[in-house]
């Protein structure tokens, strides 16, 4: 890709090259031999007719005609120049033709180099969005599940857990009042949302798709790039399906939203509420939400929590519930001063504070034991809610293609 980029600036290059330059070069070239011809073949005038002065005149004359010759000769070379630049100037102009009638190579450019280019009368074809771009999508979404277990020796063999944190930690910082956050904008690529302390460890999931999935599709934008990422996890996981539309555009550094707007797992059921009410959901799709509890698993270097919900996290299944409403969990203190729950037959398995007293709020209660039972109904609450998470506050126009992908490995 960069190659033919290189190749056409190349052309063009030459092509300003030999049509500017040649022509001036003629003119002047050709100006500059006439006055040396002219002043070379005319014999100098004057009033020395003495015949003493005949050894001066042949001297004056031998030194002419050498001159001449001089000069012929240079002039011959300066027209095999002009000849050999014409030459070139021809063949760079039935290169750039065929140039022309090559497709054009894509722009790999990032959308801050764009907003520098030089101002042109073509259509800025950078404020597309890239759903008006031919993107093969469920090519996308195949390469990302390429990646999910390219490397056995990351946590539990997959990626697609962290791959689903950075969806919902894209889309989560939502505010329904002013608009402001969501997947919009893909803005935890910059420093000042990345480093909020609920993002710690996402860089894994941002460097995986940035390395292979934003350097073979530059058009896609980083909001679509990492919801898409959350639909392949949880499809490729075993979840249920997630219809998908592209249309988030890339913006700026100063729409990263202040730290503090997702969940704090040492807080309360009602915190969890807050923060889901001010994106708009209710108390049925909180509880779906945090069924993608299911996946994963908590890490000491990042949250300072420790361990999977349950046995088999990375299977995409209601096991969640299950665990959560069935077992006897017992509060166990963590090295950094933290505490967390633990299942007292599998210590291994652990639940955040936050999440038993969900478990015990009477509004949230109902739900995750209707979940527990029905892995039907939590699959389409989960698919419904997950799908309104990702596209909170995106300027869709209406008229995006919604993709229901197929799985590459179920
Ligand atoms: C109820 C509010 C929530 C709280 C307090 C919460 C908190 C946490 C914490 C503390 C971790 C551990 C991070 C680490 O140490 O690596 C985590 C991981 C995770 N969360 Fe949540 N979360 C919430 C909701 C959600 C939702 C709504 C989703 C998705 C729909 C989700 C998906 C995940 C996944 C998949 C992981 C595992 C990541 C990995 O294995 O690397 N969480 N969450």
């Amino acid at each position: 890709m960069s190659s033919l980029r290189s190749l056409a600036c190349l052309a063009t290059r030459n092509n300003v090259r030999h049509s500017i330059r040649p022509t001036a070069l003629t003119a002047n070239v050709r100006a500059s031999i006439t006055m040396r011809r002219t002043f070379a073949t005319v014999p100098p005038t004057g009033n020395h007719s003495s015949g003493s002065n005949h050894l001066l005149w042949i001297g004056c004359i031998s030194l002419g005609v050498a001159y001449t010759y001089f000069q012929k000769k240079r002039a011959e070379k300066i027209d095999a120049l002009v000849h050999k630049e014409q030459l070139e100037n021809t063949a760079a102009a039935v290169a750039t033709k065929e140039q022309e009638n090559q497709p054009k190579p894509k722009d790999t450019s990032t959308p801050e180099k764009n907003t520098k280019k030089e101002p042109t009368n073509k259509p800025d074809n950078s404020k597309k969005t890239a759903s008006e771009k031919e993107i093969n999508y469920q090519q996308v979404y195949n390469d990302i599940a390429e990646l999910l277990d390219s490397n056995e020796d990351y946590d539990d063999g997959s990626y697609g857990p962290v791959l689903l944190r950075l969806a919902w930690h894209s889309s989560g910082t939502y505010n329904a009042k002013d608009g402001s956050g969501g997947s919009n904008g893909g803005t935890m690529r910059f420093k000042a949302e990345a480093q909020h302390s609920a993002n710690n460890g996402l860089e894994v999931a941002r460097d995986l798709l940035e390395k292979y999935v934003k350097s073979k599709y530059p058009e896609l934008s980083y909001g679509d790039m990492y919801t898409l990422g959350g639909v392949v996890a949880i499809q490729e996981l075993g979840g249920p399906e997630i219809k998908w539309r592209p249309g988030r555009r890339d913006q700026g550094e100063n729409k990263c939203t202040p730290d503090g707007r997702l969940p704090d797992g040492s807080r309360k059921a009602d915190h969890v509420c807050d923060v889901f009410y001010r994106m708009g959901f209710n108390d049925r799709e909180i509880v779906a939400l945090t069924g993608g509890h299911s996946l994963g698993r908590c890490h000491l270097d990042r949250s300072g929590y420790e361990g999977p919900w349950q046995e088999a996290p990375t299977f995409f299944s209601n096991e969640y519930f299950k665990a959560i409403t069935s077992r006897e969990w017992v509060k166990r203190d963590l090295p950094n001063g933290l505490w967390q729950w633990v299942d007292k037959a599998n210590p291994e398995v652990m639940m955040l504070p936050i999440e038993i007293t969900m478990l015990e709020d009477e509004k949230l209660k109902p739900y995750f034991e209707l979940y527990a039972k029905d892995t039907a109904v939590f699959f389409e609450d989960f698919a419904n809610a997950f799908k309104k998470l990702i596209e909170l506050g995106v300027p869709f126009t209406g008229d995006e293609k919604e993709y229901v992908f197929e799985r590459l490995n179920m």
